[in-house]
Parts: C-alpha cells; sequence; structure tokens
C-alpha cells in the first residue's frame, strides 16, 4: 500500500460486505474517497464495470489504480473534491466511507470530518441531488459521534428511503452503514 493512504481498516471492510451483497451488472457506480481502492474492487466484484473512483487525495488515486491495476479497464480515477470535478455525472449506486472522525479527536487526516466528523459529509449530501437518478442506491458509512438520525432526515428529506444495514461497535463510538434509495 502506497503510505499517506487510508489503509482498509473495520469501516472499510463493513461497508465493503454491503457493496458485495449488491448486484451492480450494468450500473454506473461511483467510489467516493476511493483511498486504497477496496470499494472500487468490492463494486467490480458485484457485477459493476463503469465505476468512477473519486479522490481528493492523488496519492490515493494511485493506490488505487495500484491496487486495481487488473481491472483498471473499468475503473475511472478522478482527482476530486466530492462532485466539483464530475459535475455533470448522474450515478445508479455510490458508496462513501467519509472522513467521519470529529476534529480532535483522530490524528489521521483521512478520518478527520473536521467539526461533528460532519464537514465531508454535510458537503457530500447537499452536492448529491445533482448526482442521482430514479432508483439509485447510496451506501455511506456514518458514526454515532456524527448524529445519524439527523443525516437520516437529511436523506429522507431529500426522496430517499433509508436503511441501516450493517454496524459495528467499539467502545467510543458505533458505526453504520445506511442504504438509502431513491425514489422520485
Ligand atoms: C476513511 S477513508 C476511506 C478510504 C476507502 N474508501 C476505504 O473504505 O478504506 C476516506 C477517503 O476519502 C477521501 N476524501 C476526504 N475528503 C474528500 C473530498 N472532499 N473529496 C474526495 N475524497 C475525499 C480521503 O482522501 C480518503 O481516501
Amino acid at each position: 500500500m502506497v503510505d499517506e493512504v487510508y489503509s482498509p481498516e473495520e469501516d472499510s471492510y463493513l461497508i465493503e460486505k454491503c457493496i458485495l451483497e449488491e448486484n451492480l451488472t450494468n450500473k454506473k457506480c461511483l467510489d467516493m474517497g476511493t483511498g486504497s481502492g477496496i470499494q472500487s474492487k468490492a463494486m467490480y466484484k458485484a457485477g459493476a464495470r463503469n465505476i468512477f473512483a473519486i479522490d481528493i487525495n492523488y496519492k490515493a488515486l494511485f493506490a488505487s489504480q495500484k491496487n486495481n491495476h487488473e481491472i483498471t479497464q473499468s475503473i475511472r480515477f478522478v482527482e476530486s473534491d466530492l462532485f466539483s470535478k464530475i459535475s455533470n455525472e448522474k450515478f445508479d449506486f455510490i458508496a462513501f466511507n467519509p472522513p467521519y472522525v470529529p476534529s480532535g479527536k483522530i490524528k489521521w487526516k483521512d478520518l478527520d470530518g473536521g467539526k461533528k466528523g460532519r464537514e465531508t459529509i454535510d458537503k457530500f449530501l447537499n452536492q448529491l441531488p445533482n448526482h442521482i437518478v430514479n432508483g439509485s442506491i447510496l451506501l455511506l458509512l456514518v458514526s454515532s459521534l456524527n448524529n445519524p438520525d439527523e443525516i437520516i432526515d437529511i436523506l429522507e428529506n431529500q426522496g430517499f428511503i433509508t436503511k441501516i444495514i450493517n454496524s459495528k461497535k467499539f467502545f467510543f463510538e458505533e458505526i453504520f452503514v445506511i442504504r438509502a434509495i431513491y425514489i422520485k
């Protein structure tokens, strides 16, 4: 794994497992915050052949490309702050394991989500409606430290039907995977 790129942790494996349960054949997919590329690989295994891997950290894009070298023909790697460089793209399936830990609680910058761990998540949620179509599915990893009920309310107000499909408890927090389907 390339240095300065988030190596897969418990959160990565929790959302990876959920991706592997999807049928992504013929779906246009987005691996937001690709990091090591673990979720792009999972999307490929779930049938996807049209995957966008996005990261703000160019080193992550190199790592994702290297770790997915057998399947790069199915992945477009784009250095972008969230959707900024792919403003016209819409997706059938999006997975995001975001930086979600409140600043001050961790030194690892790939997990630093700013105030209440919500800065990147809130920006992402704000941009999301421009990048979905009827039936789009979102898998979003959040922590009990992020006020997940409020995140679920935001998604439901945008027209998503939500369900928590996986979770794991640690001594200081619990992490959840929210599965949200957009119904127009
Ligand atoms: C917790 S890591 C997850 C990495 C990988 N997807 C996984 O599941 O192991 C979060 C990733 O999001 C990226 N990231 C953080 N802010 C971002 C932003 N504004 N736009 C795109 N990617 C971002 C980080 O560089 C990092 O690679």
